[in-house]
């Protein structure tokens, strides 16, 4: 389970909170869609609820931990092995090949040949069967992101934080990630939570959450 309670994010060059006092709870094996106008705060909640920032004040709870009271280096151990993450602009490695960059969580955790089958899997699964030894150079824009979402689903994480997964995919990729993302999720029990502007995929979500100028609505 994910809460958190009375979240608040304030930039340091701006007076108005981004996010103000967000109540919000996700029990294990949610399928949430995130949505609300550019600027509303999408990526700011998911940022702070998947540890990768801090709130200004406020806390969030995964189960009974409190992430604000974990150790650096023990909140790296969890994103690592249970935490999957998309990014809006997702980063590659250029130096490494799709397989690679998909395996390089993999190789942080020694598990690199346990890892290889499910690797050419989920390429599969995304639609780049075929591309696994092409470098992000050699494939467009939609690809590299097919590319960053199975690197967020080797590990097989707990949860999964996706910002605009479809972003740069047309209406059928778009449709084959939340259709991969609704079987991993119905699967493996995973928890996902993802943010996107497009209405047809939102609501193939179980549950929507609306952010109206950092408030949920
Ligand atoms: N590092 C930052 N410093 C200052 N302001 C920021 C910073 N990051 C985001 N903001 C501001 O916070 C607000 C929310 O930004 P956020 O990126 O969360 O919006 P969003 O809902 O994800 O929008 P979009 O749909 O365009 O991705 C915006 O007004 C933005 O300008
Ligand atoms: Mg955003």
């Amino acid at each position: 389970m994910i809460q958190t309670i009375n979240l608040v994010k304030t930039f340091p060059n701006s007076k108005n909170p981004v996010l103000k006092s967000i109540n919000l709870k996700i029990e294990n094996g949610e399928f949430v869609s995130l949505v609300g106008r550019s600027g509303s705060g999408k990526s700011t909640l998911l940022y702070i609820i998947s540890t990768l920032d801090r709130a200004t004040s406020g806390d969030v709870f995964y189960d009974k931990h409190n992430v604000t009271e974990i150790p650096k280096e023990e909140i790296y151990t969890l994103r690592n092995k249970n935490i999957g993450f998309v990014f809006q602009f997702h980063y590659l490695i250029q130096e490494l090949s799709a397989a690679e960059n998909v395996l390089l969580p993999a190789r942080k955790a020694r598990e690199l040949e346990k890892r290889r089958p499910l690797a050419m899997q989920l390429l599969k699964e995304v639609g780049l069967e075929g591309l696994e030894n092409r470098y992000p150079s050699e494939l467009s824009g939609g690809e590299q992101q097919r590319v960053a979402i199975a690197r967020a689903l080797i590990m097989e994480p707990t949860y999964i934080f996706a910002d605009e997964p479809t972003g740069n995919l047309d209406s059928i990729n778009g449709l084959m990630i939340i259709e991969l993302f609704e079987k991993i999720n119905k699967e493996k029990g995973t928890t996902i939570i993802y943010v996107t502007h497009d209405k047809e995929f939102a609501a193939k979500a179980r549950r929507q959450i609306t952010l109206v100028d950092g408030t949920l609505s």
